[in-house]
C-alpha cells in the first residue's frame, strides 16, 4: 500500500498519558562508516498500576535493523514481541523491567537528515520532532522524560571530538585506533532533545559566570577551516545568557554549553540539552562573507536556542499540539532580546513584516491552522510561521495586557510551577490569569481558532458635544474545518492626534482603557471619548498590538499627517506603507485597464522630504522608504495579478529614481562609509538606507547608477555592500552582469554559505531567462540537491521569492516546482513538503493558473510512495 494511505491523522482529543514510562536510558553508539550499531538499555515501569488489564508496550522505531531484544537479561522468544516497520511491541511485559536492544543503522545513507546522519565528515543527530525513533526503539514523545547516559565510540583520528548531552564524565582509548567518551545529562528530558556529534572539529572557548557564581564553559565547534568565523556567535551567546538572567531571572544549569555548526541541516538550529546543533548559516560570520542580516540572524538564533533551555527543555511540551508553548514563547523572548540589543522600533517593524508577508497568507490559505492545532498527519509540517510567529504575538499580547511587572511575575510563576514537567499552552495562560486576576477564557480563542481577525473601525465626531466615537467591528474568517467563530479578546493600543500632531488625553469613562489600550471583546463595540475639542486623527493598533487586519478609511492627507507626526514609530511606518500600497494598487488597476500610470507629485515630495530628514535614524528611514513587498501587495487583491503587481511597483521605483536622482545620490554619498566594517545598529542602519538608495537609483537603470553598482561591488569591504550591488546588477541587463557573477564564483567557490548568496541572487532575478538559468545552475559544481541550504537558496528563492517568474502564465514555474518536489521527496521529505507550500494558495490566482497548479498538485498527490509530509501538503491544498 502506498505510504500516504497508511499515514494517519493524529488528534489532540485522543491524547492519553502512556501506560509505561522510562526512567533511565543508557546508550552506546558504535560509530562506523558502515555498520553503525546502537545498544540501548532502558529501565521501564508501568504507570497505570490500577488497571488489571494486560498492557502491551509499543515502542516506536523506524528504519532500524534489529540485532537482538532482551528483557531483564534474557533474549525474548518470538511469541513475546513483534516488530514491524514502525514499532517494537512487547506483548506482556512486567511492571518494572530492563529492556536492552541492539540495532544497526545506516547514517551514511540518511539524506532525510532526521535521526543519526552524516554531514560532511562528521556524524550528527536531529531528533525533533520524531527522529529519535530512527536511532533506537523508544517512547518517542515529549511527555516521557528520562535520565540519559551516552557512550560514543569511534575512530580516534577521524573523529577526535565526541560530544553528547549534559556533562562529560569519562573518556579514553580503545583497541584498533578507536576511542570513547561518556556523557551524562543530569536533567530528565524527552527524547527529542537527545544529541550526539562525532567529528574532526576545532572549537573556540569562552567562560560565563552566572549571578549565583557558577562558571560555565562555552564552546563552539566547527570544521577547522571555519575556526576564524565563530567570534560573533560566541559574543551573541554571552549576551543572551546575561539578558536571560536580567530579564527573566533564568540562569544556565550545566557546567558546559556546546554548539556545533553543520552544513546539512533542515532548519535553523536545534536546542538539544547542552549540545545545540546549528545550521552553519547561523554560526559562521566574517565581514567578508556574511551580511548584516546574517549577523543579526546569528545573534537571534543563538539566543533563541539558548532561551529554549528554560522555555522548551526545563519546561517542555506535553504533546506536539503544544509546540507553540515552547516556540511561540521562545520567539517572543528572542524578539525582545534583539530589540534590546539593536533598534527596538526597527525590530518590531521587521517582525510585523514577516507576519504580514508570510503568516497572514498561511492563515488565509488551505494550510491554515490554529496556533495550537487540533490535528496533523505529519508533525514536521507544523513548524510554521503560525506556530512560531503568530504564537509569539499571542505571548506579546499577554505581556502587554499584564504590563511588564505582572508579566514577569507570571513567568516566574510559570517557571516555578512547571519546572521539570511537560505541559500545555493552557498551563501557560493559567499562570497569566493567576497573576492578572482577570478571566482569560476569551483570550484563549487565539490559540484555538485559525484565521486573521479583521477589525473595521468607523469614527464619528460631534463638535457641539465634543464627543468622538469609534465603532469597532471584528470578524474572524472561516478556515479549513472551522467556521462561525466567536469574538476574540483583542487589545487595541491607540491614540488621538490633535491638529498639531500631539496626543490628546483619552477620556473614556469606565470603558476600560489603560495605557492607551482598549480591550475589544464583542463582535461590535463602541468607544466614546469625551472632551474632544477638535476633530482628531486616530492612530490605531499602535505597535501592532494584535495580529489583525485593521481597516479604517484614512484619506491620503491623514496618512501623510500620521507619517509625519504620530508619536508611535510603528504607526508612522505603517502609514507610509499604506500610502505606497494604495498608490501601487491604484496603478495595478490602471495597468490592467491600459490607463496612464501616473505618480502624484505629492507622493514624490513626501518621499523626498522624508529622505532628507536628518533627525530620523537611518535604519527606520530605510523601513519607511521601502516599498511593500510584492507578496503583501498581492495579499490585498481579490485575484492576484502578478504582472500588474510587479510592473506597478516597478513604475513607482522608476519614478522615484528619475524624479529624485539628485537627492538619492546625495544621500548615498553621505552614507557611503569607507571606514572599518562595524556591526553596530547605527552602521547597519546606514548601510541599509544606503543600499536602499542604490536600489532606487537602479530602478532608473541610468549609467550613473550602473557605475555606482560596479564601484560598490568592486570596492566594498563587507558582504552586505557586495551582495546588495550584485543583486541589483543580476536583476538588470547590466553589461558586466556575467563578469561580476564569474568573479564572485571564482573567488568564493569553496565557501558554501557565500555561494548560497550567488545562487539566490540569480534565482531572484526578475529577468525573463531566470527559470532556464535556475535549471542550469542545478548542474553547477557548487550545487547539491541533498543540501537543504542549497535547495532553499536556489529553488526556494525562485519559488517563494520571485512571484513574477515563478507564477509565469505558461505554468513552467509550477511544473518545475512539482518536478523538484518529487525529486527531493525521495531524499528529504521535510524539505520537499516545505517547497510545495508555494503552491498552497492556488485559489488566489486566475482560472488559467489555477488549472495548471491543480494539475501539478494532482500529479504530486497521486504519485506512488510520496512521503506523508508531501502528501499532507498536496492533499490539503487540493481540498480547499
Ligand atoms: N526546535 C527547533 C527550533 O525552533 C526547530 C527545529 C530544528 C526542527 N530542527 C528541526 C524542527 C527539525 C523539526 C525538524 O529552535
Ligand atoms: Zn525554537
Amino acid at each position: 500500500m502506498p505510504d500516504q494511505l497508511t499515514s494517519k491523522t493524529v488528534y489532540l482529543k485522543d491524547y492519553q498519558p502512556t501506560a509505561f514510562t522510562i526512567d533511565t536510558v543508557d546508550l552506546i553508539f558504535y560509530l562506523y562508516e558502515r555498520g553503525t550499531r546502537v545498544r540501548s538499555r532502558l529501565t521501564i515501569h508501568k504507570t497505570r498500576k490500577e488497571s488489571d488489564l494486560e498492557e502491551s508496550l509499543v515502542l516506536m522505531g523506524e528504519a532500524l535493523k534489529p540485532v537482538w531484544v532482551r528483557v531483564d537479561g534474557s533474549e525474548l522468544r518470538s511469541d513475546e514481541y513483534t516488530i514491524d516497520d514502525k514499532s517494537l511491541t512487547l506483548l506482556n511485559p512486567p511492571d518494572r523491567f530492563v529492556l536492552e536492544t541492539e540495532v544497526e543503522l545506516t547514517p551514511e545513507k540518511n539524506t532525510a537528515l532526521q535521526g543519526l546522519y552524516r554531514s560532511g565528515s562528521m556524524f550528527c543527530t536531529q531528533c525533533e520532532a520524531e527522529g529519535f525513533r530512527r536511532i533506537t526503539w523508544y517512547l518517542d514523545r515529549p511527555d516521557v522524560m528520562a535520565d540519559f547516559r551516552t557512550r560514543i565510540e569511534a575512530d580516534k583520528d577521524k573523529y577526535p571530538v565526541l560530544l553528547g548531552n549534559g556533562n562529560p564524565v569519562e573518556r579514553g582509548d580503545l583497541a584498533d585506533g578507536r576511542h570513547y567518551a561518556v556523557w551524562e545529562d543530569p536533567f530528565p528530558k524527552p527524547s527529542y532533545l537527545f544529541a550526539l556529534v562525532a567529528g574532526n572539529l576545532e572549537c573556540i572557548e569562552d567562560k560565563h559566570t552566572t549571578p549565583s557564581g557558577r562558571e560555565i564553559q562555552l564552546r563552539i565547534y566547527v570544521e577547522p577551516e571555519n575556526i576564524d568565523k565563530c567570534e560573533h556567535a560566541m559574543q551573541s551567546l554571552v549576551k543572551a545568557m546575561v539578558w536571560d538572567e536580567q530579564t527573566y531571572g533564568r540562569e544556565y544549569d550545566l557546567d558546559v554549553y556546546n554548539i556545533v555548526a553543520v552544513n546539512d541541516f533542515n532548519m535553523g538550529a536545534m536546542e538539544n540539552k547542552g549540545l545545540n546543533i546549528f545550521n552553519s548559516k547561523y554560526v559562521l560570520a566574517s565581514p567578508a562573507t556574511a551580511t548584516d542580516q546574517d549577523y543579526l540572524g546569528i545573534e537571534s538564533v543563538i539566543a533563541h536556542e539558548y532561551f529554549h533551555n528554560w522555555t522548551g527543555n526545563r519546561i517542555t511540551c506535553r504533546d506536539w499540539f503544544q509546540l507553540s508553548l515552547k516556540e511561540g514563547f521562545t520567539v517572543y523572548r528572542d524578539q525582545e532580546f534583539s530589540a534590546d540589543m539593536g533598534s527596538r522600533g526597527v525590530k518590531r517593524i521587521e517582525d510585523v513584516r514577516v507576519l504580514r508577508n508570510h503568516q497572514f497568507p498561511e492563515d488565509a490559505g488551505p494550510m491554515a491552522h490554529p496556533v495550537r492545532p487540533d490535528s496533523y498527519m505529519e508533525i514536521n509540517n507544523f513548524y510554521t510561521v503560525t506556530v512560531y510567529e503568530k504564537g509569539a504575538e499571542l505571548v506579546r499580547m499577554q505581556a502587554n495586557l499584564l504590563g511588564a511587572e505582572r508579566f514577569r511575575a507570571a513567568t516566574d510563576l510559570y517557571f516555578e510551577r512547571f519546572d521539570g514537567q511537560a505541559v500545555t499552552t493552557d498551563d501557560f495562560v493559567q499562570c497569566m490569569e493567576d497573576v492578572f486576576e482577570n478571566d482569560m477564557s476569551q483570550f484563549k480563542y487565539w490559540y484555538d481558532y485559525a484565521g486573521t481577525p479583521e477589525v473595521t473601525v468607523v469614527s464619528e465626531y460631534n463638535r457641539d458635544k465634543a464627543i468622538y466615537k469609534l465603532t469597532f467591528s471584528q470578524r474572524v474568517p472561516d478556515t479549513p474545518g472551522q467556521s462561525d467563530k466567536p469574538a476574540f479578546h483583542i487589545p487595541i493600543a491607540m491614540g488621538l492626534l490633535d491638529q498639531n500632531g500631539k496626543d490628546m488625553p483619552l477620556n473614556i469613562g469606565d470603558a476600560g482603557i489603560h495605557d492607551g489600550m482598549l480591550a475589544l471583546r464583542k463582535p461590535e463595540q463602541e468607544f466614546v471619548f469625551t472632551g474632544v475639542t477638535e476633530e482628531p486623527v486616530p492612530s490605531l493598533l499602535r505597535g501592532f498590538s494584535a495580529p489583525v487586519k485593521l481597516q479604517y478609511e484614512y484619506s491620503d492627507e491623514e496618512l501623510m499627517f500620521l507619517m509625519a507626526n504620530d508619536s508611535d514609530g510603528f504607526n508612522r511606518w505603517d502609514a507610509s506603507q499604506n500610502l505606497s500600497l494604495r498608490l501601487i494598487l491604484g496603478l495595478a488597476d490602471k495597468y490592467r485597464s491600459g490607463g496612464p500610470m501616473e505618480i502624484p507629485r505629492e507622493y514624490l515630495s513626501t518621499f523626498s522630504a522624508a529622505l532628507m530628514l536628518e533627525d530620523v535614524e537611518p535604519a527606520l528611514m530605510a523601513e519607511v522608504l521601502a516599498l511593500p513587498a510584492e507578496s503583501y501587495i498581492s495579499e490585498q487583491m481579490e485575484t492576484v495579478d502578478v504582472e500588474a503587481v510587479y510592473f506597478s511597483r516597478q513604475t513607482v521605483r522608476k519614478a522615484i529614481a528619475e524624479a529624485l536622482e539628485e537627492e538619492l545620490l546625495k544621500r548615498y554619498g553621505q552614507l557611503d562609509d569607507r571606514s572599518d566594517y562595524l556591526v553596530t545598529p547605527e552602521a547597519i542602519g546606514n548601510r541599509s538606507l544606503k543600499n536602499l538608495c542604490l536600489s532606487y537609483l537602479m530602478g532608473g537603470e541610468s549609467d550613473t547608477a550602473r557605475q555606482l553598482c560596479i564601484d560598490q561591488f568592486n570596492s566594498a569591504n563587507n558582504m552586505t555592500d557586495v551582495v546588495s550591488a550584485l543583486g541589483l546588477i543580476v536583476d538588470s541587463d547590466h553589461p558586466e552582469r556575467a563578469k561580476v557573477l564569474d568573479e564572485y564564483a571564482a573567488k568564493w567557490r569553496s565557501d558554501p554559505l557565500v555561494m548560497d548568496k550567488w545562487f539566490s541572487v540569480q534565482a531572484l532575478s526578475r529577468r525573463e531567462d531566470t527559470l532556464p538559468n535556475v535549471m542550469k545552475l542545478m548542474q553547477h559544481e557548487a550545487f547539491s540537491i541533498k543540501n537543504p541550504n542549497k535547495v532553499r537558496a536556489l529553488i526556494g528563492s525562485f519559488c517563494a521569492g520571485n512571484p513574477l517568474r515563478f507564477h509565469s502564465a505558461d505554468g513552467s514555474g509550477y511544473r518545475f516546482l512539482a518536478d523538484r518536489v518529487l525529486e527531493i521527496d525521495q531524499l528529504n521529505p521535510q524539505v520537499a513538503a516545505k517547497l510545495l507550500r508555494s503552491l498552497a494558495r492556488w485559489r488566489h490566482f486566475d482560472t488559467e493558473r489555477q488549472k495548471i497548479i491543480r494539475e501539478q498538485l494532482d500529479r504530486v498527490s497521486s504519485t506512488a510512495e510520496i512521503s506523508p509530509d508531501v502528501y499532507e501538503v498536496a492533499s490539503k491544498s487540493l481540498q480547499s
